[in-house]
């Protein structure tokens, strides 16, 4: 059965977006935003803070969202060592498996010897590779988040296969290189060449928007296995569209009017975790995604684009959703 996994996003996907799009289905697997190490070995409260699914796991067992959905640890840095530590810590702590990134395209991140400018140096993502593997137990797989280079798409073969023989147990390919950014297209037949040089799972990363793209996607790239990143946040159920389609089940896409009923779960549940004046913050950034998809969703952003106060927040709510009221009558017995 071909496998769907969640990308890491940073700022965005948190462990609570994690709990909720795990919630609908179709998704095996997700992986945490970046964990940066830097100069020194990280404690234990740096990786429950990203990956809450960490704490209080019972001997043996790994993270998993509330719905059951296993949790990965993503690393990012330069430093093979350091990373290593930091992997077996994360992995002793029940991480399902850690993932270090090679992709982000950020300039800080760059400056300080993490993600994509690696993809410079084969050798070093092999050093990198081959000491995570050896400092991280066997039962926990390794995996690497690969572009298909820095400034150009020159040199993937030469990434893909130093990953695989450090050791990766599995490859995930965001099919553009750093200097593409996130621009169409994504070069899906690149990452067909990477799948058909490895021996190791080959995972097709970027541009799935739709059940059409999955299909084009595995078809270019020969992958059995995609990542879904923006995709899920512009239509929350696409991993269950997808797999519904694969099996021959009907399925009835989720309506506006049921996606705003999530949006609002969204919202509701930031209230308990994050400081008030990001609440409208996190709710604008996940609009901007459902634009895509939800004519509504531009609507309701164009309402409470310039709203910052939690009361005028709720207004919003109950003036979209007339039903609220009752819904949360229930919520409160
Ligand atoms: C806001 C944002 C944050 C991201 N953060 C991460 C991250 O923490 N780690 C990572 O490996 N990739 C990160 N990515 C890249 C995504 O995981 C993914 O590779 C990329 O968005 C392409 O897939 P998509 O077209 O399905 O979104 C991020 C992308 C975006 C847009």
């Amino acid at each position: 059965m071909p496998l769907i996994a969640l990308a890491p996003m940073e700022g965005v996907v948190d462990y609570q977006l994690r709990d909720l799009l795990t919630s609908l289905g179709g998704i095996d697997s997700c992986v945490t935003e970046f964990i940066r190490v830097t100069d020194t070995r990280l404690p234990p409260r740096v990786f429950t803070r990203l990956c809450p699914e960490l704490i209080n796991l019972a001997p043996n067992h790994i993270a998993r969202t509330p719905n059951g959905t296993p949790v990965a640890v993503q690393l990012l840095g330069g430093n093979p060592e350091l990373l290593a530590f930091s992997g077996a810590r994360a992995a002793s702590m029940g991480a399902a498996a850690i993932d270090i990134n090679f992709g982000c395209p950020a300039k800080t991140v760059n400056r300080h010897d993490g993600g994509a400018c690696l993809l410079q140096t084969p050798e070093r993502i092999y050093n990198i590779v081959k000491a995570m593997r050896e400092a991280v137990p066997t039962a926990t797989p390794v995996s690497a988040k690969i572009r298909l280079g820095f400034n150009d798409r020159s040199r993937y073969l030469d990434i893909a296969q130093a990953a695989a023989d450090a050791g990766a147990d599995r490859l995930t390919v965001h099919a553009r290189s750093k200097v593409d950014g996130y621009k169409p297209p994504a070069y899906w037949d690149c990452v067909g060449e990477i799948n058909a040089a490895l021996a190791i799972p080959v995972v097709v990363n970027g541009d799935i928007w739709s059940v059409a793209d999955y299909l084009r996607a595995r078809a270019e790239s020969g992958c059995e296995d995609v990542m879904l990143g923006r995709g899920l946040l512009s239509c929350p159920d696409l991993a269950a569209q997808i797999k519904a389609h694969v099996n021959h089940e009907d399925y009835q896409p989720l309506s506006w009017p049921q996606v705003l009923q999530l949006l609002f779960s969204h919202y509701q549940a930031g209230k308990q975790l994050f400081p008030k004046k990001y609440l409208g913050d996190r709710l604008k950034q996940w609009l901007a995604h459902l634009k895509r998809h939800y004519p509504g969703a531009q609507v309701f952003f164009n309402h409470i684009k310039t709203l910052r106060e939690e009361p005028q927040l709720d207004a919003a709510f109950f003036y979209a959703l007339p039903e609220l009221p009752a819904l949360q009558r229930q919520g409160a017995d």
